[in-house]
Order: C-alpha cells, then structure tokens, then sequence
C-alpha cells in the first residue's frame, strides 16, 4: 500500500496499525459478529468502549480523580458557545486571549452568549509571537479565562500557561491534545474537537510532522469531540 506524506495540520496521519485494527472492527468488532457501526449504541460492548476510552484518556493525561471526560456532539465549535453557557456568571466577564483565528471565533461566540473580554494573545501580530502568560494579572469579575493552547491555523503553540488561581482556565486543545507532558491540573475544561486525532509524538518518519498531536475522539455514533470536566 502507497501511504503519502501527510502533513495536514488538521486531520492529521494516523499509524498504519491504527488504521489496521479500526477497518477490522468496521467489519467484525471483537468477536462480536457485527460491525461496530452495526450495534446498539446502549449495548455493553459500546459502553464498555466509552468506559475504557475514558479512563484511559485519564490515564494518559495522567489526572487525578475529580475529572471526567465527556463524549458530545457539535464538534470543538459546539463548545465555542457551551463554555460561557456553563462557566459565565451574572456580572462576570470571560476573558479570552485571542491568539488565532479558532481563539478569535470562541471570543464571538461567547460575546453571543453574555460578556467576554479579548486579551492580548499575538494574534494582531498575525499570530506569529505569543505573549508571555506566567505572569498574567487576573483582572477582578473574571469567570474564566480562555485559551487555545495550539494555534492551528497560524502554527503557534502555548508552552506556558497562566496561574489562574480559583478562576477557572479553559484550554481549546484540539489540536495538539496528548502532545506533550504537562500539568492538566492548571486546567477546569480541556476540551478538542475530534476531527483531529490523538497521535504518538514520534512514529516512523512518515507519521512525524512537525505539528504534534490532533485532538479527540471518534466513537460509534459519530462526531464526539472530548471535554475533561473537574467535578
Ligand atoms: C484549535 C481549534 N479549535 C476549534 C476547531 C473547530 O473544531 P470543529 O471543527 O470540531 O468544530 C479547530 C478545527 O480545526 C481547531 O483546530
């Protein structure tokens, strides 16, 4: 089989062994007798792959007890406005640090929803600096701050992120989810649309690109991007 360079920085190369085993289960899943495609979404094997893909992106993650994740609808976009529909408070503003153009439109969308803020994120300089966020003042009223952590368009990646103290922060991590080791703990909501996948760092020189990791999940009813939530 001819595999191509893929240098996508969206839905990006997967391993081929990845690929392997999702056709094999497109057609039998297990021992099943049927196609993954083919069964009930309320069946003990779909959950028990919803239970297993959660607890190993805990692990993976490495947080600790007191997070979810959450499989749902609408894609990264679909958080965009879910955000300030659960984290904005009366009287409270969403500060943004519009890094990017996916930064720049989570900014618009919660503006729709009630008050939000733009902070400075290097994206009027075309994206091509970012600011230093270890020292970020928390300006008093601030619901939540909001960040893209990977800049997919402009090809910009975060490598600090603020101390937000008790305010929450809201990493948009579609793009390079499973990257890198850091502290997720920093983070309230971590969520990714899943049209971009989680991939190993390094593969054989086909699946390295210099992006890192795509976010998300893929399921057994479609499009389900990933949120960790903090109970
Ligand atoms: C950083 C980032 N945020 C949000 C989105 C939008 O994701 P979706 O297509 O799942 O709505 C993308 C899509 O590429 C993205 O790269």
């Amino acid at each position: 089989m001819k595999r191509s360079w893929n240098f996508n920085p969206g839905p990006a190369a997967l391993p081929l062994e990845v690929l392997k085993q999702a056709k094999e289960a497109f057609v039998e899943y297990g021992d099943q007798g049927l196609s993954l495609l083919e069964m009930s979404h309320r069946s003990r094997a779909v959950e028990r792959i919803v239970e297993e893909t959660e607890r190993l992106l805990l692990e993976l993650t490495g947080l600790p007890t007191g997070y979810r994740v959450l499989f749902m609808g609408g894609g990264a976009s679909a958080q965009f406005a879910l955000v300030p529909m659960n984290f904005l408070q009366p009287g409270k503003v969403g500060r943004y640090l519009v890094s990017g153009s996916f930064a720049e439109k989570a900014y618009r969308e919660a503006l729709a929803v009630g008050q939000a803020e733009a902070l400075t994120g290097g994206k009027a300089e075309g994206g091509k600096r970012l600011p230093d966020v270890r020292r970020m003042e928390m300006a008093p009223g601030t619901a939540y701050v909001h960040m893209t952590t990977n800049n997919t368009i402009e090809g910009s990646q975060f490598r600090d992120f603020p101390d937000t103290g008790t305010v929450p922060l809201i990493g948009d991590m579609t793009s390079d989810i499973l990257s890198r080791r850091l502290d997720w703990t920093k983070f309230a909501l971590i969520y990714g649309g899943r049209s971009e996948k989680p991939r190993p760092r390094r593969g054989d020189g086909r699946h390295r690109q210099g992006r890192t990791v795509k976010s998300g999940q893929r399921g057994h009813s479609g499009d389900l991007p990933v949120s960790h939530l903090r109970r």
